[in-house]
């Protein structure tokens, strides 16, 4: 068996792998060049989100922080690594969440910047973080800068609320901003002028930054198009109210781009049988590779995407929802983000780069499988799990998260321990499709698992 796949014939000349249909390919486009130590630091210190908590009333309220990284500066060498400093419009010193929200995560136990943050809690209702603190002492200029703060938190809050810890709104909270943003001039009102998106959340895992060095397209059903640096900074669409405070941060992201595509996926930290995984990789080139690309030298990205009715995994993203809904698409193609970028709504998801796979379980565009195990074998995925969210808890042998099997989220009464549940029988939270590694023999899978580990 393994022979065949491996591509073998008797002859020992090579054979083609497995036929399929041809898989569209997305071309590069240029990119305009920056600085990648430069990018790193506007990344970790930069002003780019200018609304927030008035310094002073942070301060009060948290004290002193670690940023738990190198390279945070001035004001945010006390700031967690999730949050930064800047200096609002009206000249008063803030302090809002940043990139690394959810772009900085944990994998046993250490902090990585560019992993996604695949326990941050976005079930519990944003807007109760802010209600409270207009009551604590300020300054008349200071409260006007908190209410600016709190009307946005205000209006996306109902938009952004998941069933479960760890998979996240960013797409529908983009979606939610720009119904309150004119596209001609970015400038905010509290009444949306264009539909809000359903306040049913569809649940995004978040990828990791290193993919960024080789695909071509942004996000995972590659609608993010044309200029990648300009896209990136969407994230400023909380608090940039005019075009030229947009223009000025977008001429610091060409650096983060730059720097984006220099990051390396951390290495598995535990012992490998390279034996094993050199089996591994002769089943992964005949089976994976057509799709995933190549790995180690000379290796090779294809830059495919997959149609739905082929790869078959939750269509609900893929299909359009929030930022990729037709009204997005256009408020974007009319806006400051549309003068160099696109967003390319198709119903397709793309195979993702497979470098660092082990460090960003659980997995699919929604996070639904929590092993590579369990992905490689589809009639072995829960249902309904759930895991402690230590980052230490990680399984070596099944490659992802340890988990145990749950009871449907409707059933489970306490509010803490519901939260914790993926229930993949809930609106885009499934874990269907991709069975590709289904056909294997189960010593071929444990040789592609082996492999997977060494990327
Ligand atoms: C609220 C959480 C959140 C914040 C804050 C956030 N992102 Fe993201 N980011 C996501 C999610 C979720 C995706 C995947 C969305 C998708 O593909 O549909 C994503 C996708 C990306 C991608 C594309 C990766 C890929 O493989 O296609 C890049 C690059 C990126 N973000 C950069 C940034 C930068 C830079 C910032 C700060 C300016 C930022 N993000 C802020 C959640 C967030
Ligand atoms: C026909 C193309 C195709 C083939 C063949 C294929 N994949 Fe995939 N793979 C995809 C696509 C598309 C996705 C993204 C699906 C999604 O997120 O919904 C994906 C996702 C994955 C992921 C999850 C990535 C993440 O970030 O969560 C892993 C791991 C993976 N594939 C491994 C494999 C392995 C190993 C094989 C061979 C046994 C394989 N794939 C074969 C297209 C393919």
């Amino acid at each position: 068996m393994l022979a065949f796949l491996v591509g073998c014939t008797d002859d020992g000349s090579e054979m083609q792998p497995p036929p399929g249909p041809q898989l569209e390919v997305i071309p590069a486009e240029p990119q305009r060049a920056g600085d990648p130590v430069a990018g790193r630091d506007y990344l970790l210190n930069g002003g780019y989100i200018t609304c927030g908590i008035p310094k002073s009333v942070f301060d009060r309220v948290f004290g002193p922080q670690s940023p738990g990284i190198d390279g945070r500066t001035g004001d945010n060498a006390t700031l967690p690594i999730n949050f930064s400093a800047a200096t609002s419009a009206e000249g008063v010193r803030v302090v809002s969440a940043n990139c690394m929200q959810c772009h900085a995560g944990r994998i046993n136990g250490q902090l990585i910047l560019g992993l996604g943050a695949a326990d941050a809690d976005f079930t519990g209702d944003q807007a109760q973080l802010v209600n409270g603190a207009g009551n604590l002492q300020m300054s008349a200029i200071e409260k006007q800068e908190m209410n600016r703060f709190t009307d946005r938190i205000r209006a996306i809050a109902p938009y952004t609320r998941t069933l479960t810890v760890g998979v996240n709104p960013a797409d529908n909270l983009t979606a939610a901003l720009m119904s309150h943003r004119d596209p001609a001039t970015l400038a905010w009102s509290n009444t949306p002028a264009i539909e809000l998106p359903p306040p049913l959340v569809v649940p995004v895992d978040v990828p990791p930054w290193w993919r960024m060095a080789k695909k071509h397209s942004m996000f995972y059903s590659a609608g993010g198009r044309g200029d990648h640096a300009r896209i990136m900074m969407a994230a400023s669409l909380l608090c940039t109210d005019t075009v030229a405070e947009a223009q000025a941060i977008d001429a610091k992201f060409t650096d983060v781009r730059a720097y984006l595509e220099t990051i390396q996926p951390p290495k598995w930290p535990w012992a490998v049988d390279t034996a094993l995984a050199a089996e591994g990789k002769q089943v992964f080139e005949a089976t994976c590779s057509r799709c995933h690309g190549t790995y180690g030298e000379g290796g090779q990205y294809p830059n495919h995407v997959v149609p739905l009715a082929e790869i078959e995994t939750d269509p609900i993203l893929a299909q359009g929802a929030s930022q990729f809904g037709p009204r997005y698409v256009d408020w974007f193609a009319k806006s400051f983000w549309g003068q160099v970028s696109r967003l390319e709504p198709a119903e397709v998801y793309v195979p993702p780069p497979l470098d660092g796979i082990w460090a960003t379980a659980p997995f699919l565009h929604n996070g639904s499988v929590p092993t590579l195990a369990a992905l490689l074998d589809s009639k072995t995925r829960p249902r309904q799990w759930t895991r402690t969210f230590d980052s230490a808890d990680y399984d070596q042998a099944a490659v992802g998260w340890t988990f145990t099997v749950a009871v449907p989220h409707a059933m489970e009464p306490d509010e803490a321990k519901r939260t914790r549940i993926y229930d993949t029988t809930k609106f885009g939270y499934g874990n269907q499709g991709h069975t590709f590694g289904d056909a294997l023999e189960p010593e071929e899978r444990t040789a592609v698992l082996e492999y997977l580990k060494t990327l």
